[in-house]
């Protein structure tokens, strides 16, 4: 037995990068991990495939979150699939990390930009929430990933930051509005972390002036998040909800 075996979690964005991470972590702490994707469809069944190979239980599904309805559609097609191998669509961890992010100061956002990172970071993981309310078991959790952006001044975050806050007022409501049902729900705000979206913490020089604006001297790598959010899906996790968990290394305190 694993800490997380019989459970069954959805990871949003879990192709790449953090959401990959996390995906890898809760499989091999036991659970079944949907794998959900956007275009990087190689890269999700590479990460089936890999879950699958050290005898963890794993399954990709699509959906664009930066559509209307995308959210609707992941969580019919999530749960149909549910349905299909287990002969019911109650599921146990909703991890929302899939988020887009573009570096630009107010003046550089338009409308478009406006509304696709408040589409992706925020509306559809507020509607994937309330598509799979009815289906999360009593004791589940829900994992919502922010930023470190939302508690230190970011000018180049115009949108995402606030897109990111909303995020984590929504985390927080929800986990009164679900409390009796024993699900908790938390924010969990990566600082610099090195993937796609922050090709900076990935480069060698520019990692270095990073790495010198965080307490413990180094960027993160998506397994630093995918630990926090494996500790908040444990039952040790399990008295710790509508938090807000900085997951920076102690960057810009
Ligand atoms: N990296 C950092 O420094 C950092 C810091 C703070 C917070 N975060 C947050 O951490 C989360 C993961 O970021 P990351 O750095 O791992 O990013 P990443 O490497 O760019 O991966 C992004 C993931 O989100 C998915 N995604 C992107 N656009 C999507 C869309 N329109 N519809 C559905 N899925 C979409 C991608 O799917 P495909 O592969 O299929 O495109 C991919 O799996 C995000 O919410 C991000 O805001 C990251």
């Amino acid at each position: 037995m694993t800490a997380l075996s019989g459970k069954i979690a959805l990871v949003t964005g879990a192709s790449r990068g953090i959401g990959q991470a996390i995906a890898r972590r809760l499989a091999s702490d036991g659970a079944t991990v949907a794998v959900h994707f956007h275009s990087a469809v190689e890269a999700a069944n590479a990460t089936v495939a890999e879950i699958v190979a050290v005898g963890g239980n794993a399954f990709a599904t699509r959906a664009d979150l930066s559509e209307l309805g995308g959210a609707t559609l992941l969580a019919e097609n999530f749960t149909a699939e549910l349905v299909s191998r287990y002969g019911s669509p109650a599921f146990d961890i909703l991890v929302n990390n899939a988020g887009l992010g573009k570096r630009a100061v107010i003046e550089d956002i338009t409308e478009d930009d406006f509304d696709l990172l408040l589409q992706t970071n925020l509306k559809s993981p507020f509607f994937l929430i309330k598509a799979l309310l009815p289906h999360l078991r009593e004791g589940g959790r829900i994992v919502n990933i922010s930023s470190m952006g939302t508690r230190s001044a970011y000018p180049t975050m115009a949108a995402y930051a606030p897109a990111k806050a909303g995020l984590e007022a929504l985390s927080r409501l929800l986990a009164v509005h679900v409390g009796g049902r024993q699900i908790t729900v938390n924010s969990v705000m990566p600082g610099a972390t090195a993937t796609d979206m922050n090709t900076a913490a990935r480069d060698p020089v520019a990692s270095r002036a990073v790495a010198e604006t965080i307490a413990l001297g180094r960027v993160g790598q998506p397994d630093d998040i995918a630990k926090v959010v494996a500790f908040l899906a444990s039952d040790a996790g399990g008295w710790v909800t509508g938090q807000q968990i900085d997951a920076s290394g102690g960057q810009r305190l």
